[in-house]
């Protein structure tokens, strides 16, 4: 038999197959999750995700240089409060002078042309574990988008070049987009958890931040994982509403959305690799059943080839490293 087309040919050796490598992983695709708390000198390793610490803001000053010579110059900054600083109002969260506040500055005082996101979300502040204002059980919507806006206004003050909601309230771009433009932030941008799914993946993040919700879930906010169109519609009404990035969470099970929402929107797609598939590689490998690195790497392409061009990761470092 004659065979014309091999596409073996193309797979000969790394040389060839490197010529014609549609996705690659370089610094420049990365936000680098950061989490932050008080103290001096505190360096605290997080047990459900090793190798991932908590920082004082001294560290965390230590830590953004040593990202920023690696060549990844983007942070996406996270604050654990103490609990005497939680109430239902999140009142903490806009303290000129809060933690994260705080944190803004020291990531700007260290390294001025680092671009710094911040979570805008309740849960860390509230007393509740929720991403809003609890009023009889419910999880209250305009209210808390109200509270949202202030917030992102307070980081935008303190020097944060994007705010980033990860709360899934209704409306609440549009109420941060307009507080923004009002008080002169326009040059601030918005990346929107666009498309966030109420996900048992998110269990070692709430142990980092001591924000697991008090009683019952986030059902009545995030996404049900079993719906595909929604995920369109949430993220169209962001980019509407002022949305610069949208963002599909989690990321491994959710690259169909990722690709779905690559198709139809004409901004950045970010994906975010969360806590629990960060935690599932690390037990595998800990334990000598897969190899680190390589699926590490083969699930971050798998995210680019999906359609994203930002990728929340805390492989950030560990891949920037391996690539060299
Ligand atoms: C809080 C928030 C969560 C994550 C990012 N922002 C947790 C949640 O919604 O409960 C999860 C990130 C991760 O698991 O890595 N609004």
């Amino acid at each position: 038999m004659q065979q014309i087309r091999r596409n073996r040919r193309l797979r000969t050796n790394e040389a060839i197959r490197s010529l014609v490598r549609e996705q690659h992983i370089t610094p420049n695709d990365f936000l680098v999750p950061l989490f932050v708390v008080e103290g001096k000198n505190v360096r605290e390793e997080i047990p459900s995700m090793p190798n991932y610490y908590r920082y004082s803001l001294d560290i965390l000053e230590k830590e953004v240089k040593e990202l920023w010579a690696l060549g990844l110059k983007a942070v996406l900054l996270f604050v654990k409060v103490p609990d005497h600083l939680k109430d239902n109002q999140g009142t903490e969260a806009v303290n000129p002078d809060g933690l994260m506040q705080q944190a803004i500055k020291t990531v700007k005082n260290a390294t001025p042309d680092m671009l710094v996101m911040t979570d805008v979300a309740l849960d860390p502040y509230s007393s509740y574990g929720h991403d809003g204002i609890v009023e009889e059980g419910y999880i209250v919507n305009d209210k808390t988008c109200g509270v949202l806006a202030k917030m992102a206004l307070s980081h935008a003050q303190a020097g944060a070049d994007f705010v980033a909601p990860s709360d899934m309230m209704d409306g609440r771009i549009l109420a941060m987009r307009t507080l923004l433009e009002k008080e002169g932030f326009f040059n601030t941008g918005i990346m929107s958890y666009s498309a966030k799914y109420a996900s048992a993946f998110y269990g070692p993040f709430r142990d980092a931040l001591d924000s697991a919700p008090g009683f019952g879930d986030k059902k009545t906010y995030q996404m049900d994982f079993s719906n595909r169109e929604e995920a369109i519609k949430e993220t169209l009404m962001d980019i509407d509403e002022g949305a610069d990035i949208v963002m599909v969470k989690p990321g491994l099970c959710y690259l169909d959305i990722v690709r779905d929402v690559r198709d139809v929107v004409d901004v950045p797609v970010a994906v975010y690799q969360v806590s629990g598939e960060y935690a599932m590689i690390k037990a595998a490998a800990e334990k000598g059943w897969l190899d680190h690195d390589a699926v590490m790497m083969e699930q971050l392409i798998a995210m680019k080839r999906a359609g994203a061009s930002v990728i929340a990761s805390y492989f950030a470092k560990d891949a920037v490293k391996l690539i060299g």
